[in-house]
């Protein structure tokens, strides 16, 4: 049975990431981080939703955890803001920003599928626009993480959306979500002027629609490379 593990899971994405691969029938492994507060409620909705949960820390023993599941894919949907960030490093008096966690901790996930002498497809969430030169530190993580993972020699996805949101995002994200919203109504009104391929690449993706691209995108070609935008996403979560 093909197997995936999901690092991020309890994001907006990584539910619906979740969700999806369950239901196309992968035994989809869901990972929490063991000191979540709702690491019981997280267990009671991915075991409903037909996946199963991991929590192995943030440290070598991501490496063990690789070599027992030895999934076919790994997807790395981690990431923070700087509001998160800066209420984390409050709580815990450790960094939580951009270094540390969506370069840091991705980082440490791929070095455990090395370590684990195991090539699954990484599915990396990357965003529009990353590059490692970038002077916006969230661009550039994310480019200097992309070229590792192409260094690597592991097969991989990679995926640049614009804005990812819903109405179904739990979480509070006020500038987020109204600038989505802004840039969608220009976005409407380019593609009905016949800037189509505009709209389709800039304009905000849902979880659920990203999660259906995606998870297509990936499992169609497991030994594959590629770098997708969210029009490739859309158009391949309009054939599922
Ligand atoms: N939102 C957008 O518009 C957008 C656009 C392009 C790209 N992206 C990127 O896509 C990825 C997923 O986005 P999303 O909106 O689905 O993310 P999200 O809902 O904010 O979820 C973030 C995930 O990262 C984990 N995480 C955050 N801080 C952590 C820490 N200090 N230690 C361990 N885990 C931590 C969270 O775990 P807990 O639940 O345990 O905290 C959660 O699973 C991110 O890399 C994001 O930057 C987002």
């Amino acid at each position: 049975m093909t197997t995936a593990f999901i690092a991020g899971a309890t994001g907006y994405t990584g539910r619906h990431v979740t969700d999806r691969l369950a239901r196309e029938g992968v035994r989809a492994v869901a990972h929490v981080r063991p000191d979540s507060a709702a690491l019981g409620a997280w267990t009671a909705r991915f075991t409903a939703a037909g996946a199963s949960v991991d929590a192995t820390p943030w440290t070598d023993e991501m490496a063990r955890t690789m070599a027992r599941l030895r999934p076919d894919f790994v997807f790395a949907l981690l990431g923070t803001t700087r509001a998160r960030a800066a209420r984390d490093e409050r709580a815990t008096g450790k960094a939580a920003g951009y270094e540390a966690v969506d370069y840091g901790l991705t980082a440490l996930l791929l070095h455990a599928v090395r370590a684990a002498a195991i090539r699954p497809r990484v599915v990396y969430l990357s965003s529009i626009g990353a590059r490692e030169q970038s002077a916006n530190p969230y661009l550039a993580v994310r480019g200097r993480f992309e070229r590792e993972l192409q260094e690597s020699g592991l097969p991989y996805l990679i995926v640049q959306p614009s804005f990812i949101s819903g109405s179904d995002r739990d979480e509070r994200r006020v500038v987020e979500r109204m600038g989505s919203i802004a840039l969608d109504a220009l976005l409407g009104v380019a593609a009905l002027t016949g800037a189509r391929a505009l709209h389709d690449r800039w304009a905000t993706l849902t979880g659920d629609a990203l999660a259906a691209g995606m998870v297509r995108l990936a499992l169609d070609a497991p030994d594959g490379c590629a770098i997708v935008d969210a029009a490739d996403v859309r158009r391949a979560a309009r054939a599922v």
